[in-house]
């Protein structure tokens, strides 16, 4: 069983969501409970960004004394001094050197030939390399770049003294067949004396962020970067939560594990999504709102015989007290009695059968009937007797 280090950029990509942006204590507090939930690294920020995203990576720094705390720079010597000074007080810190390495952003972003960015890749991190003990690269929008040269840029870090590979799909172009490949490729071919670390970094654009990362974990990735819930640019990265679990639930397939604590899921992802004003959708995986929710009557009849009928995660694993059943037009008559019975009415035979029908003739006008509802039906019933 090989364990998958999770590297959380919350705070870092995950702000970069349009609207958000933490301040100091914000960024402490999710540190703190990232920390709780058992992620292995937590880049806090890119300290040459702005004073405030300085100060707040050095804060972390300070307080995180198991997790490791990273900061991004570009290939750019002030960056990577900038991030020297927030993170020297950190028990484990880390520097994320980034360069862009596909055509297009070579030619109309950066404006730098290849062997410029090679150049540059090997002088800024052989720079890094002489302040922090662990440096890692990354080639940006390296799923559009050439293999080839893609190699050569990640063989370069390596040769320079980077001991993470970080391999972004900046853009989520990518899918699970590809990315996965790409990693069997790079692993396969670099030459290196020390242990590199493999790391995958996907967006959803098209939706495949976790399926990416997934991919990456079975062809030899042993990090996975993401955030809580999901939040980054665009349509956001990869969310933590679904890998972690999906390794946990699936561990038969993917024969990895993770440090991650994972009945301590919930509560992250409602400080996330509190501290961030992003909301989590109800029909997420994993942490959304109806995720353990059943309302249909085949659904419901099945659940209240055995749960596993139709879940494969229970809601106490990742810290969600109980599932429900919320009742509306597709309930069935078990999870009807049930809910009565809850609201301390035991309902048979006729009784139930006349109650049911009442309840079915309310259930099509409404999109949900409440525990209120119930109740009026049951006093409505009682005044026709
Ligand atoms: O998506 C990306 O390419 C990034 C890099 C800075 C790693 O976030
Ligand atoms: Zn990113």
């Amino acid at each position: 069983m090989r364990t998958i280090q999770f590297f959380d950029t919350s705070l870092r990509d995950g702000e970069q969501t349009p609207g958000v942006n933490f301040n100091t204590r914000e960024k402490v507090q999710i540190a703190l409970q990232l920390e709780k939930w058992g992620v292995d690294a937590i880049e806090a920020g890119f300290p040459i960004a702005s004073p405030g995203d300085f100060e707040a990576v050095k804060s972390i720094a300070a307080v995180l004394t198991k997790a490791t705390v990273v900061g991004l720079a570009r290939c750019q010597r002030q960056d990577i001094d900038r991030a020297y000074e927030a993170l020297k007080e950190a028990v484990h810190p880390q520097i994320h050197v980034f360069l862009a390495t596909s055509p297009i952003h070579m030619k109309d972003k950066l404006k730098m030939t290849p062997e410029e960015v090679l150049a540059s890749i090997k002088e800024h991190v052989t720079y890094a390399a002489t302040l922090f003990e662990k440096v890692q690269f990354s080639p940006e929008d390296a799923t559009r770049t050439e293999r080839a040269f893609l190699l050569e840029a990640v063989q370069t870090a390596i040769d320079a003294g980077a001991t993470i590979i970080n391999v972004p799909d900046t853009v989520g172009y990518s899918n699970p067949t590809q990315y996965g490949e790409l990693f069997a490729y790079l692993i396969s071919h670099i030459k290196s004396e020390k242990e590199i670390i493999f790391s995958s970094h996907c967006h959803d654009d098209l939706g495949m962020a976790t399926a990416n990362a997934l991919a990456a974990i079975e062809n030899g990735a042993n990090r996975v970067e993401g955030s809580v819930n999901g939040i980054g640019e665009r349509a956001g990265n990869t969310a933590l939560e679904e890998v972690a679990v999906a390794l946990h639930i699936r561990k038969d397939f993917y024969e990895a594990n993770s440090a991650i604590q994972l009945q301590e899921t919930k509560r992250t992802s409602d400080l996330v999504a509190r501290l961030s004003g992003i909301n989590v959708p109800k029909n997420k995986a994993v942490i959304g709102g109806n995720a353990y929710a059943h309302e249909s009557g085949i659904h419901q009849d099945g659940v209240l015989k055995n749960p596993e009928t139709y879940e494969i995660i229970t809601p106490q694993l990742v810290g969600v007290q109980t599932n429900s059943l919320p009742l509306g037009k597709l309930s069935g008559r078990h999870a009807f009695a049930t809910k009565m019975e809850a609201l301390g009415y035991q309902l048979e035979g006729e009784h139930l059968a006349q109650l049911f029908k009442s309840f079915k003739q309310l259930a099509d006008k409404k999109k949900q009937v409440s525990d209120e509802d119930l109740m009026a039906l049951v006093v409505d019933d009682i005044r026709q007797e």
